[in-house]
């Protein structure tokens, strides 16, 4: 009798301890539809120590490594995670940064006082060709954030022509002046940043009239292949936005409408990067996931007014925002990153995977040392954070053909409330291969994925795996690597049926053939 209590008292703990999960993998024979790499997108901006410091340290610094100024380090970082797009100056830095200012000779350049982010000052000497240079360092396309709040028409148009003209012209021969013969060619241009606050605290009618104005004179040069003009977005659930700017502005001056969402559990109580509890933990996630819910809703919006979804829906920020680690400049957003950032990460690029038929650019924030970053440095010290190896881990999906993959999984509860534990998504790429990415947000049960193939016969199964002992493990200096991702042995393919074992809060990354 005794025997029989115990065995089933361990089998319900043992129940309790896992959750069982199914999902389909279809392969269809032929597909249009690719996950743009573009999703991948960074954001730097002029924000505490992300561009100096984190980025550029000084072409006269002797101490840390650099091209032109730029830390080797973390342009080396960066490569290896193959990033598509960098968004600069801001932000809303952006809307009162005057880009003439960051031109010419360096000791000649203004001091400037940088109002959002501290107050401190600046003295310019990381502009438009560090920025640009950089950018064909990296191998990436930049995304340039024109001023639209405290700026002119003349302005943003003069930066349009000083780098991407490559006839006769005012602009042109002082780009040229100042010792680049060749136009960048920049095709990606913002519209001013969140002019419904920081960018002017304009009403959604007012900010699209004065777009289509700016957008008209941001016009291609003739030698940029077509310019691609990015609407200042919505802020989360604000549907009136994204509605009075696909109503106000005419197709033809807009390819891009943007979407800012960060996952902030209270705008006035934050918490703490690191030392949070599993409520704080499940309040984030739930932010996380409602990426998803406001996805839907505003391309419902579009696609009423572009039923073709010629207009893409850009993501230009969206992360984790907690509060400074203790100590540090209130005004400079400087967080640590940790498991419960690669559970946001891993979750939101799912997200952006599945609704990359209107989704097809977006910009993590930050890229270094700022809110989400994919970096840490301290002077000559650098670390990738957990969030780093996410978007490493899952560049396989840049430009792969999207597969759908429909995951019906168990929930993640806490008291009362319920999430969805397991996401995911999943691509072919050019040679053929299938990546399919899982991710499990329960912070306690593993779960057991029993996934349907549906048009495909693989042979092989293997992947990464990024999990840590706890929820707020983190890499640190004196210890970069605690977290990193390692190979994943806990999938096995049975005929058209995979099986995935994912332990609480990982992300795995599998690839088939
Ligand atoms: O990423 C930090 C800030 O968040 C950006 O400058 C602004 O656009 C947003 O409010």
């Amino acid at each position: 009798m005794k025997n029989a209590i115990l065995s089933s008292l361990l089998f319900l703990i043992a129940l309790g301890s896992y959750g069982q999960s199914t999902a389909t993998l279809t392969v269809p024979a032929t597909s249009t539809r690719t996950i743009s790499r573009h999703i991948y997108g960074h954001f730097a901006e002029h924000l505490g120590r992300c561009i100096y410091g984190g980025i550029y340290v000084g072409e006269s610094n002797t101490k840390i490594p650099n091209t032109a100024g730029v830390r080797n380090d973390v342009v080396d970082a960066l490569k290896k995670l193959k990033i598509p797009n960098l968004r600069w100056p801001g932000g809303c830095f952006a809307d009162t940064y005057h880009w003439k200012d960051g031109i010419g000779p360096k000791d000649q350049r203004p001091t400037i006082v940088n109002t959002w982010w501290g107050g401190v000052t600046e003295n310019n000497s990381f502009g438009t060709h560090d920025f640009l240079n950089m950018c064909e360092l990296l191998g990436t396309e930049p995304y340039l954030a024109g001023n639209m709040g405290s700026g002119a028409v003349q302005e943003l148009a003069d930066w349009v022509q000083y780098v991407n003209f490559a006839g006769v012209s005012p602009m042109s021969a002082l780009r040229k002046k100042n010792g680049r013969e060749k136009p960048w060619k920049v095709k990606y241009w913002g519209i001013g940043n969140e002019a419904w606050g920081c960018g002017g605290n304009m009403t959604a009618e007012y900010y699209a009239n004065e777009y289509r104005k700016y957008a008209t004179f941001v016009s291609d040069w003739g030698n940029s292949g077509g310019l691609f003009r990015i609407a200042s977005g919505a802020n989360s659930a604000d549907y009136n936005w994204t509605e009075a700017l696909m109503k106000i502005i005419p197709k033809n001056l807009i390819e891009g409408v943007a979407l800012h969402h960060y996952s902030v559990i209270n705008w006035d109580k934050k918490g703490p990067s690191v030392k949070f509890d599993e409520q704080q933990y499940f309040s984030t996630m739930k932010q996380a996931l409602f990426m998803d819910e406001l996805i839907q809703k505003h391309s419902a919006i579009m696609d009423k007014y572009d039923p073709e979804k010629k207009i893409a829906l850009v993501v230009d920020e969206w992360g984790g925002w907690y509060e400074v680690e203790p100590g540090t400049n209130p005004g400079f957003l400087y967080q640590q990153n940790t498991m419960r950032d690669a559970m946001i990460a891993g979750s939101t690029l799912n997200i952006f995977n599945n609704h990359s038929d209107r989704v097809r650019m977006a910009n993590l924030a930050q890229m270094v040392n700022v809110l989400q970053a994919v970096i840490l440095t301290e002077e000559e010290k650098m670390l990738l954070t957990p969030t780093y190896h996410v978007m490493e881990m899952y560049n396989v999906h840049q430009d792969a053909t999207y597969l759908p993959l429909t995951v019906k999984s168990t929930d993640y509860t806490l008291g009362n409330e319920k999430l969805t534990a397991v996401n995911g998504s999943a691509s072919k790429d050019k040679n053929g291969v299938t990546h399919v990415s899982l991710v499990n947000i329960d912070s306690k049960k593993k779960q057991e994925v029993s996934v349907n193939i549906e048009g495909a016969n693989y042979k092989s199964v293997s992947g990464r795996i990024l999990t840590s002992k706890t929820l707020q493990d983190h890499n640190t200096f004196d210890k970069p690597n605690l977290i990193q991702p390692v190979a994943f042995k806990g999938a096995k393919l049975k005929g058209k049926t995979l099986n995935v074992e994912l332990p609480p809060f990982s992300v795995v990354v599998l690839e088939m053939k």
